[in-house]
C-alpha cells in the first residue's frame, strides 16, 4: 500500500470515471462565483461581522496566488480579446460600485463585531450519564492518538475524496475508521437500490409517531446496510417561517413541537439501527437566497436576526427534542445568526447547543459553511466538512494541517483539539460502531460500498484529486428489503397517511374500481385524467441531477435532500390498474395544456375528471423553471391552476347534464394557494399529496379508492392570499446589503401562530383533514400533578459528571511533520506540517469575551436541557369515538393558551400566541353500530413543565407562569371542541 494511502483506501485497476453530473452542479455554481471570491476578502470581513475575530487559516502564499494571474493577464491584451476585456472592465466597475453601495449600507447597518454575544470555552463533552461510558472509551482511544491522528478525524478528505458526499480521515493504528457522511434526510443520495422515501413533509402529515420512527429505522438499516456512518439528516431547519423556502419540505412542517417530534422520532429509528443521524440546520436557516456566502454574489451569506425567546420557542425547540432523542451529530447552517456566522457563532455552539441543551456529540460544518479556522473551533465546531475550505475543491482546508499548526503555536488550546476529537469518537461508540460484526473493518468488506460519483461497478477512488488509482466502488447491494420485508410496503403507509384530504363534496370520494359511482348511463364510465404531474417523465425519474426539474410526477423536492429513485410508481400507472377496465374508460392527457378551448370534449366528454397539479422547490444551488431553490410564489406551478379551472369548467358539460365531478391531487413541497379554484362548483374532491417518493400512485391509490382512510392533518396553513402569511414570511429575494439582513421580526407568530394572532381566516388550517368517518371527542379530564404553589422555575440543574482528562501540553512540532516520502494526493486534505519551524508562537488575536468564562446555564443539565422540564405536569385524558361507518384514523390535537397578564423578570408584559400545538396523538377506531365497545378509545395526552414555560430573557431560563392555562383538545388548530383548564 503506498504510504499517502495510510489514511485512505486501497486500490484495484484503471476504469475511467463517468462524469458526475452532481459535481458538475457544484463546479458550475461556484465557478462563477469563485472568479470574484477572495478568501483575502473573507477574512477581513469576517473579523468585521462576527464576534469570533480570528482569521482562516489558508496557507497560500500571495506569491503563489500572483504567479496564474499575470500569465492570465496578459492573455487578455491580445487585440481579439480586447473588447471582452473592456466589457469585463465595465462590469467589474458596476459591481464594484455597487459593492461600495452595499458596503455603506452594511456599515450603516451592523455593528462591527456582530450582535452575538460571546460564550467560551467550548463547554467538554463527558457530562453526561447516558453518555459515560462512550466518553471512557472514547477517551482512551484519543489519548493513544497523536495531534496528527485527532485532527485527522476531524476533518474532511475533502470534496470527492472518498466514495461519500464526506469522508474524514481515519486512524487506521488505532482502528479507527474514516467514517462515511451521508444524504439525506429521505434517504440515501447517490445509492443505488435503496429507498426513496416520502418526504420529510409528508410524513409531518401523517402525525403519526410510529410511522416516523419507523421510516428512520429502516433509514438506518439501510445506511448501514450500505456503509454509511452518519445520515445527514433529519432535517428540522428550514421550520417553515417563509412558505416559500425552497428546503422546507425537508423537514416536517411550520410548528416547532410537530418538527421536534418527528425528528426526534426519526433519530430514534436511525440510531437505533447503530447509524449516527444528524439534526441539521443549525439554526435559523430558513431561506435558500443568500444562504451562503458567494453562491449568491453577495461575499457573505445571509444574516438572520433573531432574538433570544424567539430562537427558543421557535428554532431551537425541535433540536433541544432532537438532543434529547440523543442524537450524536448536528450540523451547524450556512447563514449568519445575528452577524455571526452559524458555523463560528460561540453562544450558538458552545451555549445554547452544547451547555444549555447538553449535546455530547459532534458539530459538523455544512458543506463550506465553516468560514474560519480557529474562530471555529474556538466557537464548538467539531468537524469540518467536506474539509474544502473556503470554496469548493481548492485544497486549501481552513483545518487539516492548518489545525495542527494552530494547536502546535498555541492559538487553539490541546484542550478544545482533544474535545473535538473525543466528541467524534464518543458519538461512534454510543451508536455502537466499534461492533464489528455490524461495522467490518475496511479489509473485511466494511466501509461504504457504494460512490456518490460513479454508477459504475468500477471509478477513482479519490475523483477529487490527481490519483488515478481505481477500484470496485459500486457493489449494488440491495438494501430496499425484499417481497413482503419490501421497504416499499412501508413507504406506501407513509405517503398514503401522508395526503390530506381537504375537501369532499358529496362524499365524491371513496371511488368504487368499477366506476358505479360516478356513471351516469349503462355505458362505461368515462374517466379523464389531466396533467403532467399524473404521468412519468418520459426521461426516467432520474433524469435530472439531484431531481432538480419539474417534469412528469413530482415526488420529491431537488437538492441534497433528494434520492434516486429505484422506481417510481405514477398515479397514472395505479390508477389504470386500479380501475375495472370492463367497467370504466380511461383517457389520458399528459399535458398542462390539454387544448380545452379547441377540444372542450375531452373534457365535456367524461363522467368523472381527475386533475393533477404540482409545485416544486429545492435547495439553492440548482435553478428550474426559474425557481432557484425558494419558490417565486405560492401558486401551483406550470399552469396547473388554469388547467384545473378549465378542466373544472368543461367537465361533463356534454348533453346537457350539468357539470361532472373534478377531483384535484396535488403533489407540493408546502402550502399552495387554492383560491383560483377551491370554490369552483365542479372541483367536488381536493388531495394534497405531498411529496410521495417511489409508491406515489399506490398510496394515491389506496386513498382514492378508501383501501386506506385519510387520516393526513395539513402541517403548516394555507392560506386564501400570501399575503396573509404577514409581511415577514417572504423570501428575501434582492439583496438588501452587503452581508443581506432577514429580520425575524414578527416573534413566535409564524404561520397558524401570525392566523391566530390578526384573525385571519385560512383556506384551511394547520392540523386541518377530512376522513371519510367523522369523529367525536367527549369526556375530556385534566389530571395535574401541579401543587398549588407551583414553582416558577425548574429544580435546579443538575451537576455533571467530570469530563474526562487528557494530557495538555502542546506535542513537539516534529512529529506533525510529513512523514519521509509520503505521496500527497492533489487537494485532498492532510493533517500534516511542512517543517517543525513554520511553528511560530504569537499573540493570537482571541475574539472578545473570549477570555470571559461563562456561567452554566439553569436551563441546561441533560439532554435536551434541564431534565426536570421533561417532568409531567399533566395527563389530558378524553374519549374519541368513531361515528361512521368506516375504521379510520384520527389525530387528537392539544393546544395550550397562557395565562393572560404574565410578565417576565424584567418587568415587561409577555405575549403569547393565542394556542400552541403542545401534544398530539394519533389513534385508530374501529367502527360499525355492532361494535360498540370497538368504536371509542382512550385519548392520554401528557404535558411537561417546558410545554407550559416560556423563555424569560432576564432569568435565561423557561419560566412556568402563574395563572390558569387552558387546554384545548381537538381536531385541528381552530376545531377545538374540548376545553378544560390547569
Ligand atoms: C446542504 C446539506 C447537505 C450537504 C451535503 C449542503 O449543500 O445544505 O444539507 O447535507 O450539502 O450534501
Amino acid at each position: 500500500m503506498p504510504e499517502s494511502y495510510e489514511l485512505s483506501r486501497t486500490s484495484t485497476s484503471d476504469v475511467p470515471l463517468r462524469p458526475s453530473l452532481e459535481a458538475a452542479y457544484r463546479t458550475s455554481t461556484d465557478s462563477s462565483s469563485s472568479s470574484v471570491a477572495d478568501p483575502d476578502i473573507l477574512k477581513s470581513r469576517k473579523q468585521r461581522y462576527t464576534d469570533d475575530a480570528s482569521e482562516p487559516l489558508t496557507s497560500v502564499s500571495h506569491s503563489e496566488k500572483a504567479r496564474p494571474l499575470r500569465r492570465g493577464w496578459r492573455r487578455w491584451f491580445i487585440p481579439s480579446r480586447m473588447c471582452c476585456f473592456m466589457v469585463l472592465l465595465f462590469t467589474a466597475a458596476v459591481a464594484l460600485l455597487l459593492s461600495a453601495g452595499g458596503i455603506w449600507v452594511y456599515k450603516e447597518a451592523v455593528p462591527e463585531d456582530g450582535q452575538s454575544p460571546p460564550w467560551y470555552p467550548t463547554p467538554r463533552g463527558g457530562t453526561l450519564q447516558k453518555w459515560s461510558e462512550s466518553y471512557s472509551k472514547a477517551a482512551d482511544l484519543v489519548r493513544q492518538m497523536s495531534l496528527v491522528e485527532k485532527v485527522n478525524i476531524t476533518t474532511g478528505t475533502a470534496w470527492r475524496m472518498g466514495m461519500c458526499v464526506g469522508n474524514t480521515g481515519p486512524v487506521p493504528r488505532l482502528g479507527f475508521p474514516s467514517l462515511c457522511l451521508q444524504d439525506g434526510p429521505l434517504g440515501l443520495r447517490f445509492v443505488d437500490n435503496a429507498t426513496a422515501w416520502p418526504a420529510g413533509i409528508t410524513v409531518g402529515a401523517t402525525w403519526n409517531k410510529e410511522l416516523m420512527y419507523q421510516r428512520g429505522k429502516m433509514q438506518g438499516q439501510e445506511a448501514r446496510m450500505k456503509g454509511v456512518n452518519v445520515i445527514l439528516g433529519p432535517s428540522m431547519g428550514p421550520l417553515g417561517r417563509l412558505p416559500a423556502g425552497g428546503r422546507n419540505w425537508e423537514g416536517f412542517g411550520a410548528d416547532p413541537h410537530l418538527q421536534g417530534i418527528a425528528a426526534a422520532k426519526t433519530i430514534q429509528g436511525i440510531q437505533d439501527e447503530g447509524v449516527m443521524a444528524t439534526a441539521k440546520h443549525w439554526v435559523a436557516n430558513e431561506q435558500e437566497h443568500f444562504r451562503q456566502s458567494w453562491e449568491w454574489g453577495t461575499p457573505n451569506a445571509i444574516s438572520s436576526n433573531i432574538d433570544d425567546r424567539t430562537l427558543h420557542e421557535i428554532y431551537a425547540l425541535p433540536f433541544a427534542e432532537s438532543v434529547r432523542a440523543g442524537v450524536v451529530s448536528v450540523m451547524c447552517s450556512y447563514n449568519m445568526v445575528n452577524n455571526s456566522y452559524a458555523c463560528g457563532n460561540s453562544k450558538l455552539l458552545n451555549g445554547v447547543l452544547k451547555d444549555e441543551l447538553g449535546f455530547q456529540g459532534f458539530v459538523q460544518s455544512d458543506w463550506l459553511a465553516q468560514r474560519s479556522g480557529v474562530a471555529s473551533a474556538l466557537a464548538g465546531l467539531d468537524m469540518s466538512m467536506p474539509g474544502d475550505g473556503l470554496r469548493w475543491e481548492d485544497g486549501k482546508s481552513l483545518w487539516g494541517g492548518e489545525l495542527t499548526k494552530a494547536v502546535l503555536n498555541s492559538s487553539l488550546p490541546v484542550e478544545r483539539i482533544n474535545d473535538m476529537a473525543t466528541r467524534i469518537v464518543a458519538a461512534w461508540y454510543q451508536t455502537g460502531q466499534d461492533d464489528e460484526r455490524k461495522w467490518p473493518k475496511e479489509e473485511d468488506g466494511g466501509g461504504p460500498n457504494f460512490s456518490s460519483w460513479t454508477k459504475e461497478k468500477v471509478g477513482l477512488l479519490r475523483p477529487g484529486s490527481d490519483d488515478k488509482t481505481t477500484g470496485v466502488v459500486n457493489k449494488f447491494i440491495n438494501a430496499q428489503g425484499e417481497g413482503a420485508d419490501s421497504h416499499g410496503v412501508l413507504a406506501r403507509k407513509i405517503a398514503a397517511e401522508g395526503i390530506v384530504l381537504v375537501k369532499n363534496e358529496e362524499n365524491i370520494l371513496p371511488l368504487s374500481r368499477n366506476g358505479s359511482k360516478a356513471t351516469r348511463s349503462e355505458r362505461k364510465m368515462r374517466l379523464a385524467i389531466f396533467g403532467e404531474d399524473a404521468y412519468a417523465n418520459p426521461k426516467g425519474p432520474n433524469a435530472c441531477p439531484d431531481r432538480g426539474c419539474n417534469k412528469g410526477t413530482l415526488a420529491v423536492g431537488w437538492g441534497s435532500g433528494a434520492v434516486e429513485f429505484p422506481y417510481l410508481i405514477t398515479p397514472a400507472q395505479a390508477l389504470h390498474e386500479a380501475f375495472d377496465d370492463h367497467t370504466v374508460e380511461i383517457a389520458d392527457f399528459n399535458t398542462n395544456d390539454p387544448g380545452l378551448g379547441k377540444h372542450p370534449e375531452r373534457a365535456a366528454d367524461q363522467d368523472l375528471c381527475m386533475v393533477f397539479i404540482n409545485a416544486d422547490a429545492g435547495e439553492g444551488f440548482i435553478a428550474a423553471d426559474g425557481i432557484r431553490g425558494d419558490r417565486n410564489d405560492l401558486y401551483s406551478q406550470k399552469g396547473g391552476d388554469k388547467l384545473v379551472q378549465d378542466v373544472a369548467a368543461n367537465c361533463g358539460k356534454v348533453g346537457g347534464n350539468g357539470t361532472a365531478p373534478t377531483i384535484v391531487v396535488l403533489h407540493a413541497v408546502g402550502p399552495v394557494i387554492l383560491e383560483r379554484w377551491i370554490d369552483y362548483p365542479g372541483v367536488k374532491a381536493v388531495l394534497l399529496a405531498h411529496l410521495p417518493g417511489e409508491e406515489s400512485g399506490n398510496a394515491l391509490a389506496d386513498v382514492i379508492f378508501g383501501d386506506v382512510n385519510p387520516s393526513g392533518r395539513l402541517p403548516y396553513t394555507v392560506a386564501k392570499r400570501e399575503e396573509d402569511y404577514g409581511p415577514d414570511s417572504k423570501i428575501l429575494y434582492y439583496p438588501n446589503g452587503v452581508v443581506p439582513q432577514q429580520n425575524f421580526t414578527e416573534g413566535l407568530y409564524i404561520d397558524y401562530r401570525y392566523f391566530d394572532k390578526h384573525d385571519i381566516s385560512p383556506r384551511y388550517e394547520f392540523g386541518y383533514g377530512l376522513s371519510y368517518t367523522s369523529f367525536k371527542l367527549s369526556s375530556m379530564i385534566v389530571n395535574s400533578g401541579f401543587p398549588s404553589s407551583r414553582p416558577e422555575l425548574p429544580a435546579e440543574r443538575p451537576q455533571g459528571l467530570e469530563p474526562p482528562t487528557f494530557d495538555v501540553r502542546v506535542p513537539d512540532p516534529k512529529d506533525s511533520v510529513w512523514p519521509a516520502g509520503f505521496r500527497r494526493l492533489k487537494k485532498y486534505v492532510y493533517p500534516y506540517i511542512d517543517a517543525a519551524s513554520d511553528i511560530k508562537t504569537g499573540k493570537y488575536p482571541y475574539p472578545p469575551g473570549y477570555s470571559i468564562q461563562q456561567p452554566l446555564s439553569p436551563a441546561g443539565g441533560g439532554e435536551g436541557g434541564n431534565p426536570d422540564l421533561y417532568s409531567t405536569v399533566a395527563t389530558v385524558q378524553a374519549s374519541l369515538t368513531n361515528l361512521g361507518t368506516r375504521d379510520g384514523s384520527c389525530v387528537v390535537q392539544l393546544y395550550v393558551s397562557y395565562p393572560p397578564n404574565v410578565t417576565d423578570s424584567l418587568g415587561n408584559a409577555v405575549d403569547f400566541p393565542v394556542r400552541q400545538l403542545r401534544a398530539f396523538g394519533k389513534y385508530a377506531v374501529a367502527a360499525g353500530a355492532d361494535r360498540q365497545s370497538n368504536r371509542r378509545v382512550k385519548v392520554s395526552l401528557e404535558l411537561t413543565r417546558r410545554d407550559l414555560s416560556f423563555w424569560d430573557v432576564g432569568r435565561q431560563n423557561w419560566v412556568l407562569p402563574k395563572g390558569v392555562f387552558e387546554v384545548r383538545l381537538g381536531f385541528s388548530s381552530r376545531d377545538l371542541p374540548l376545553l378544560n383548564t390547569i
